[in-house]
């Protein structure tokens, strides 16, 4: 797309360049609020949802698809939501350099990209370095909640939190029916439930 063409979506939407070397989110975000993060976030059913009902909370979606987190985006700035934002670039990036240890309240890791070969299992989003990254910018206390319906997915990803030592299992969220047809969790939970498949759900905290 022609730079000329592209919309400024700021704060709304903003690439890792933008935010800098280093995140202050009470700068970000001007106030001192509790911060969450979708790892992520695609079309940002959770991130909306999550900051609609709860304003008392900031949320931000990493979406390493420029396209898919502009377009989330979009659908916060038209509400005009003060708690919602996007940074689009890759999550590991960011979770690695830009983000203060022990800043983030929780990460949120929905129906992370499956790469279903073995020989793509290595591209995978969960592995050593990236539970490491999680225990890094959570606060004691702050959770991680994960979602897949992959179950070879899960039993690695549960694998790795179960035996990092900085992080306790907590008992797994309860399964909820969905009210009408947008009540889920988020885009892919309702893909994957209306294809009948069972979704694997994990919490845990950072001790
Ligand atoms: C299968 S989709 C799930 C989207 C959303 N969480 C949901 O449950 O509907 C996975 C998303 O993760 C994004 N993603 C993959 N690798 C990423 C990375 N390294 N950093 C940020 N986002 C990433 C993809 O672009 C995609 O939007």
């Amino acid at each position: 797309m022609p730079i000329a063409s592209i919309k400024p979506m700021k704060p709304w939407f903003q690439t890792i360049e933008d935010v800098g070397s280093s995140l202050k989110w009470s700068e970000f975000f001007g106030n001192d609020q509790p911060v969450e993060l979708d790892i992520g976030c695609g079309r940002g059913l959770f991130l909306f949802n999550a900051a609609l009902t709860t304003p008392q909370v900031n949320f931000v979606g990493l979406e390493i698809d420029y396209h898919e987190g502009r377009r989330t985006a979009t659908r916060l700035m038209k509400q005009n939501l003060p708690n919602a934002r996007v940074i689009g670039g890759d999550c590991k990036a960011l979770l690695t350099e830009r983000i203060f240890p022990g800043s983030v309240q929780a990460a949120h890791v929905y129906f992370p990209d499956p790469w279903w070969k073995k020989r793509h299992h290595k591209r995978r989003l969960f592995n050593d370095e990236f539970t490491v990254m999680l225990a890094r910018i959570l606060r004691p206390e702050g959770l991680v909640h994960h979602w897949t319906d992959v179950a070879d997915y899960f039993q690695m990803s549960q694998g790795l939190l179960d035996h990092h030592p900085d992080f306790t299992r907590c008992p797994t969220p309860a399964e909820r029916e969905a009210a009408s047809d947008m009540d889920y969790h988020t885009s892919f939970e309702r893909k994957k439930r209306k294809l009948g498949l069972p979704i694997y759900r994990g919490l845990w905290q950072r001790r």
